[in-house]
């Protein structure tokens, strides 16, 4: 089929050609004695992007799973209790990982399609009057389900209790695209990889590590080496890492931080706002709904859409890729068959949106799904172009 291929699901995303360009060069000696001149200054403008002048920002050849690995395993003891909650299948997977590292996991399961259960929360760390929980987990933006926690509110909780435990926040779909402030939200370690916002291919961990967290790498005792903060940190210092590093991936990282810094980030996340309504919009104007319970917690990066009964979500995704080329994202887990979702994070806009939705209607008519053609569209564009309601002239 002739025509370029609609990329619509929540990472990777679509790739600006500056980030192209970036990456296509010739490979290069990482142990150059002029790289750190490059590296440096990288490293140094992450940290506007995670909103941190107090902590530093690590970039590890993994994809955010490594990430929330390092998380754990530079700041953590074996048994260490741990609060998360599980309310998607990233959020599950998180929690999952802390088990396998062996960590005594508070987990609270919340519905999915609901965010943080901040009530539970403050129970839990109120009645914690010894401080045994260590750590406090926090998904900032379900991937599965498109749902934003309040990570503020999670702070603002800690604070509330003077709690001491570390808040470490999963920003693998947000951080780049929502708004997201490290230092302001008391994060001490911020996770995040580099094919979502910073719509860059997969390869890269990218992740906010506050001083705090970064203290305690010397005496946790958890298993780790690729990982390892400290080690990081030394050769980082001068512009080197402890290991070969995808340098093609690291200009493709300069590129993206450029971009991502011209565009400024309150207007990349006002952007976000703007594109994901027209998105939710439309699926009104289907006669659809969202897996997010309430408004509040609908993601600006991904939408997931529940079909209803008597309707196969994977038929839409199939005939969206086939017949359409349009790849949509699907249920995970439990949600598999009833739900598909629409990313809108990184380098998109109106358009692409809205070639986005033709083909999802395209889809879901060939999939025998009942609603009046291209009324989602037309919702979609009424938001984009500010028109309040359409005047039809006569002839
Ligand atoms: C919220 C969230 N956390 C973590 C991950 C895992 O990241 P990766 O697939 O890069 O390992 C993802 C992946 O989509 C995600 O969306």
């Amino acid at each position: 089929m002739t025509g370029y291929h609609c990329l619509a699901i929540p990472g990777p995303t679509n790739m600006p050609f500056e980030i192209r360009q970036a990456m296509e060069r010739p490979l290069e000696d990482h142990r150059a004695p002029d790289f750190g001149e490059f590296t440096l200054p990288l490293l140094e403008d992450l940290k506007e992007i995670f909103r941190t002048q107090t902590g530093r920002v690590f970039v590890f050849p993994s994809s955010g799973t490594g990430g929330w690995e390092s998380a754990i395993a530079n700041t953590l003891n074996e048994g260490d209790k741990v609060l998360t909650s599980v309310f998607g299948h990233f959020s599950h997977l998180w929690a999952d990982m802390c088990r396998r590292f062996k960590l005594d996991v508070d987990v609270i399961n919340e519905a999915w399609g609901r965010g943080v259960p901040l009530d539970k929360y403050r129970e839990l760390l109120e009645k914690d009057k010894s401080h045994s929980i260590r750590a406090v987990l926090v998904c900032h933006n379900e991937t599965a389900t498109g749902v934003t926690s309040d990570v503020m509110a999670v702070r603002q909780i800690l604070d509330d209790l003077s709690h001491p435990a570390l808040l470490f926040v999963d920003g693998v779909s947000s951080i780049g695209s929502l708004e997201f402030h490290m230092d302001y939200w008391g994060v001490d370690v911020a996770v995040c990889a580099s094919q979502k916002g910073f719509m860059m291919p997969t390869g890269l961990a990218i992740v906010g590590v506050s001083k705090r967290a970064s203290s305690l790498c010397e005496k946790a005792n958890l298993p780790r080496c690729f990982f390892d903060f400290s080690t990081m940190a030394r050769m980082n210092d001068d512009g080197y890492f402890p290991y070969t590093p995808s340098t093609n991936l690291l200009r493709g990282l300069r590129a993206s931080v450029d971009l991502l810094l011209k565009e400024g980030l309150d207007d990349v996340y006002r952007r976000h706002f703007r594109l994901a309504e027209g998105v939710r919009r439309a699926v009104l104007a289907w006669g659809l709904s969202l897996c997010a319970d309430s408004p509040e917690l609908s993601s600006d990066t991904v939408t997931a859409i529940k079909v209803g009964p008597g309707i196969d979500a994977n038929e839409i995704i199939k005939c969206a890729y086939y017949d359409f080329k349009v790849s949509l994202g699907g249920g995970l887990s439990h949600l598999n068959g009833s739900v598909f979702r629409i990313g809108h994070l990184g380098w998109t806009n109106e358009t692409m949106i809205l070639q986005a939705l033709g083909g999802v209607e395209l889809a879901m008519l060939k999939s025998g799904v009942l609603f009046e053609p291209g009324v989602g569209v037309a919702a979609a564009i009424k938001h984009y172009s500010g028109t309040k309601r359409l005047v039809l002239q006569a002839a």
